[in-house]
């Protein structure tokens, strides 16, 4: 059975509250903090960027997911900001390639992200180069939408093909993530659950880390 991390994503917490949010979800048991970055292009939203990311940074690892046109550019603001992985969109304009090596040389892990549509072959190129692929299950751009079924089978393609070429990469998901489709994620073969409107609209955050890990609490 794989180690499973939590991923609690910035868009989800009070936002005038983020460097206590931040820190709220890593006490609570977050592994990883999930900071969504969106440009007006890639996606319609605009979130938020590096001097954002900055200030909250190097409380744990921070998990950057870039849904903007052009990430080739925008590695090196969130080096700088203190990103440890910076995950990026198969379908953006980037040279994917060239990406990937700009974020291994800055020193971060690399990710490749896919849309609900996309197919789990277009990463399959890429497998052996990257640490982590990133499922969206739902479409990238909003918070607090409703998880989409018909993603399951690509985890489980990408798990399949990964045990072949990469066995130690992560399968991020992102979206709609909550304690009744966290197992089913898991079982299709992710483990890193990218989790906000949940993690952060949860009464008690510890208890809804542990559901998503699906470890009980005394
Ligand atoms: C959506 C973002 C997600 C989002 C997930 O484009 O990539 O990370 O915050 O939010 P929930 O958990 O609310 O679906
Ligand atoms: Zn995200």
């Amino acid at each position: 059975m794989r180690d499973i991390k939590v991923s609690a994503s910035i868009l989800g917490c009070d936002l005038s509250a983020v460097g206590a949010e931040a820190a709220r979800a890593v006490t609570s048991g977050a592994d990883w903090i999930h900071f969504d970055v969106m440009d007006g292009h890639f996606v319609e939203n605009i979130s938020f960027g590096a001097p954002l990311q900055k200030a909250i940074a190097k409380r744990c690892f921070m998990d950057t997911h870039l849904m903007v046109d052009r990430p080739e550019e925008q590695v090196g603001f969130f080096a700088e900001s203190g990103s440890d992985m910076i995950t990026f969109h198969v379908e953006s304009r980037s040279d994917i390639d060239h990406t990937i090596n700009k974020i291994h040389q800055l020193g971060m892990k690399a990710g490749l992200s896919i849309r609900p549509d996309t197919p789990a072959e277009a990463v399959f190129p890429y497998l052996e180069r990257i640490e982590l692929v990133l499922v969206m299950t739902v479409e990238p751009g909003y918070g607090g939408q409703g998880f989409l079924s018909y993603t399951l089978p690509k985890i489980t393609q990408i798990r399949e093909r990964a045990e072949q070429v990469n066995p130690s990469l992560f399968i991020e998901v992102d979206g709609g993530i909550n304690g009744d489709t966290a197992p089913l994620v898991i079982k299709a073969g992710a483990d890193v659950l990218v989790s906000g409107t949940y993690l952060f609209g949860a009464k008690d955050m510890f208890t809804a880390v542990k559901s998503l890990k699906g470890e009980r609490t005394a």
